[in-house]
């Protein structure tokens, strides 16, 4: 068999360990490895597909990034993008596998339904893929904020400072509720559960009264401004061209510019960034990599297809693509409760 694998959407740790899984076992049994360069793009126009081979899959567990490229391509505009792949992936390949996120798994799904060879691998930074209790990068993403609110907790006491940090979470907060839960963080605003700036400037006044003379306020990039007081852009998107970038609204800044100003406090920003989507994946990502990138591989070899991998509970199971398409999985409120009873 020929058995493509492109990741999509924005990269994450453990990408390569789910190609690498899928790789060396479809060599193990003598198929062929295509790796798509910079995910969908690479099925537009010439095929930009070259077969892997097991020394280019070797050593790659621990590293970050995707050794296929990936791009935020929209499939979309201009239209005829999806036929495009349709037929590329008729012509050139038996089966692909498409690692990716909400964006990645409408168009596999859109694929699937159409009779394409394809199969699934949940992989988004967020954590919010409805159908999984779990997506590639994630505990990465959390350590990654863990270890920085540790850093920022010794400053922020030494100087008396309030330091708001802002993590990526576009729709949801996951990583800001569970990043934050793991680093201490003396409030966490999530878009699950909105505050207002009367809300957080009391809480942080409720810490100064009773002796506590810094704070951490995590922020997750997608709360929404206007319940804060701000402006709210009309048309968010990460996906492809057209839209307002979550990070560019720059909610971070805004809280802490509200909290000076309402409470009188010093107050610093940090905005974590891409640095949550840099550098190696924790075990915990390779293993899971692994895990789905296995059942990926499986899935193809059983002709499983318009199927996704995911995690439910600590088993992985096989879900319809159809069923991580559509929506987000929110930050349940008992996670949330959990969060808060340590503000
Ligand atoms: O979707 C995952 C994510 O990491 C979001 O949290 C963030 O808003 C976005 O990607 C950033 O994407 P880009 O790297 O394209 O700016």
């Amino acid at each position: 068999m020929r058995i493509g694998v492109l990741t999509a959407g924005g990269d994450a740790p453990g990408l390569n360990a789910a190609i690498r899984a899928i790789g060396e076992m479809a060599l193990r049994d003598g198929h062929e490895v295509i790796g798509i360069a910079n995910g969908w793009a690479g099925l537009v126009g010439d095929f930009q597909g070259t077969a892997l081979t097991a020394n280019e899959l070797r050593g790659v567990i621990g590293q970050g990034g995707t050794l296929l490229g990936t791009a935020r391509f929209n499939l979309d505009k201009p239209a005829g993008g999806r036929e495009c792949v349709l037929a590329a992936i008729e012509e050139h390949l038996d089966a692909l596998v498409a690692i990716g996120g909400d964006g990645t798994h409408r168009i596999s799904s859109w694929l699937a339904e159409r009779g394409a060879p394809v199969v699934g691998v949940p992989k988004t930074l967020d954590n919010d893929l409805p159908g999984t209790d779990y997506c590639i990068g994630f505990d990465t993403a959390i350590s990654i904020v863990a270890e920085s609110l540790d850093r920022l907790h010794t400053t922020a006491a030494s100087h008396h400072r309030v330091i708001v940090v802002e993590t990526m979470g576009r729709s949801t907060g996951w990583v800001a509720a569970l990043g934050g839960l793991a680093g201490g963080a003396d409030l966490i605003v999530i878009p699950e559960f909105p505050v207002t700036m009367d809300e957080i400037v009391e809480h942080i006044n409720r810490r100064r009264s009773a002796g506590l003379v810094y704070s951490i306020i995590v922020v997750a990039e997608g709360i929404n401004l206007a319940i804060l007081g701000g402006v709210e852009t009309e048309e968010l998107s990460n996906e492809g061209v057209g839209g307002v970038r979550h990070a560019t609204r720059g909610v971070g800044h805004f809280v802490a510019a509200k909290i000076e100003e309402q409470g009188g406090f010093e107050v610093r920003t940090t905005v974590l960034g891409h640095l949550q989507r840099g550098g190696s994946p924790t075990a915990h990502d390779r293993i899971f990599a692994t895990r789905v990138g296995a059942a990926a591989y499986e899935a193809v070899i059983a002709e499983e297809f318009g199927m996704i991998p995911v995690i439910r509970g600590d088993d992985v199971v096989l879900a319809p693509l159809a069923t991580v398409a559509v929506g987000q999985r929110k930050v349940p409120r008992e996670i949330y409760d959990l969060c808060a009873v340590f503000f």
